[in-house]
């Protein structure tokens, strides 16, 4: 595997590799993917391998326009609109596939729909144009783990099952992207992630619901109520750290606490603390500790999605 800084001589050889069907990990604004060409069938076997993921969840597909997104599905009413709106950014649409188009069914788990994002982040919009083909790419992490927020966390995760690694610092989102069906005659939000709930009801001009799956039957194939999961147990709306307890802190207000400890934002601010959240669990489960306490979180903006992940991250296995 080549950890590389994210250079021009990088991302061209990144690109080649992504042609040769072998993978690589790129960062996007959200967190780091996991990439394969998504018409390429074997590429996108050796995703889920990668991962081990349990099943094959559908993946996201990368492209770098929305002139690449409608040749791969159907971008209409309230779709374009939220297209011209929020990409490139932490969106993801899913839509009805185009006849021809060219992903491989095994990026789709063989639904008549794809989820496509157009990323932000320069290192993602370069690769994808150089590599010229849709890119497949879930979290770069093992199923189940913390997503990725840094290149260092996805050489821990997938260090031997990736031709290469391109490094381009943290991201800024730190939460993945918010996933949006617009198959139906209203959006709905599968994900929340990185686009508010209200930034996405302001575009469309309607109120958008989040749909409610159940942990045994998801409304998104891939959201089980387990995941982005540390292996140290979380406990949720902490207002006090219990003996052998690290502290995922948020605010200026503190309970006592002398053990390992991680303020997400100290000023409360809910985009600080979406982009530290990932990284923050990582390191307090590495601390030893008998259990993660994390102090409540408003659940508005972008607090919603960092609510989100917690909840799944503290839902026992
Ligand atoms: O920010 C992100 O979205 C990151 C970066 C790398 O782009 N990617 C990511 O991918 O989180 P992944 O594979 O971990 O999550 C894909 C989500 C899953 O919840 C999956 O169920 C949903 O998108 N999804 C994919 N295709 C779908 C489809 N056709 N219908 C409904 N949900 C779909
Ligand atoms: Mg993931």
């Amino acid at each position: 595997m080549t950890l590389a800084k994210a250079t021009p001589e990088a991302i061209a050889d990144a690109a080649a590799a992504l042609r040769r069907g072998e993978l690589v990990a790129f960062p996007t604004e959200t967190v780091y993917g996991l990439g394969g060409d998504a018409t390429n069938a074997r590429a996108v076997a050796a995703i889920y391998e990668a991962k081990g993921r349990p099943r094959f969840n559908p993946l996201i597909v990368h492209v770098a326009d929305v002139a690449a997104a409608a040749r791969l599905g159907r971008l209409s009413g309230y779709g374009e609109r939220l297209a011209a709106a929020l990409w490139p950014g932490p969106l993801t649409l899913v839509l009805q596939r185009q006849k021809d188009c060219p992903i491989a069914d095994l990026a789709t788990a063989g639904l008549a729909t794809v989820a496509v994002r157009v990323p932000a982040h320069p290192i993602a919009q370069a690769l994808l144009a150089k590599a010229a083909v849709p890119v497949a790419g879930p979290s770069a992490n093992r199923s189940g783990h913390v997503s990725p927020t840094t290149a260092a966390h996805v050489a821990a995760d997938l260090g031997d099952r990736v031709a290469m690694i391109l490094d381009g610092g943290p991201t800024a989102v730190g939460l993945e992207s918010t996933v949006v069906d617009v198959t139906g005659d209203t959006p709905v939000i599968l994900r929340v992630g990185g686009v508010t709930r209200d930034a996405i009801a302001r575009v469309v001009g309607v109120a958008v619901e989040v749909a409610t799956g159940h942990a045994g039957r998801p409304s998104s194939p891939g959201m089980l109520a387990r995941h982005y999961a540390p292996a140290t147990r979380v406990r949720l709306g902490a207002r006090e750290v219990r003996d052998g307890e690290a502290l995922l802190a948020f605010g200026a207000d503190l309970p006592a606490h002398r053990g390992p400890m991680i303020n997400l934002s100290a000023s409360g601010d809910l985009t600080e603390a979406a982009a530290n959240l990932f990284a923050a669990l990582r390191t307090l489960d590495a601390a030893g500790a008998t259990a993660i306490a994390a102090m409540p979180i408003p659940d508005t903006g972008l607090g919603e999605a960092i609510n989100d992940r917690l909840r799944r991250a503290a839902t026992a296995p």
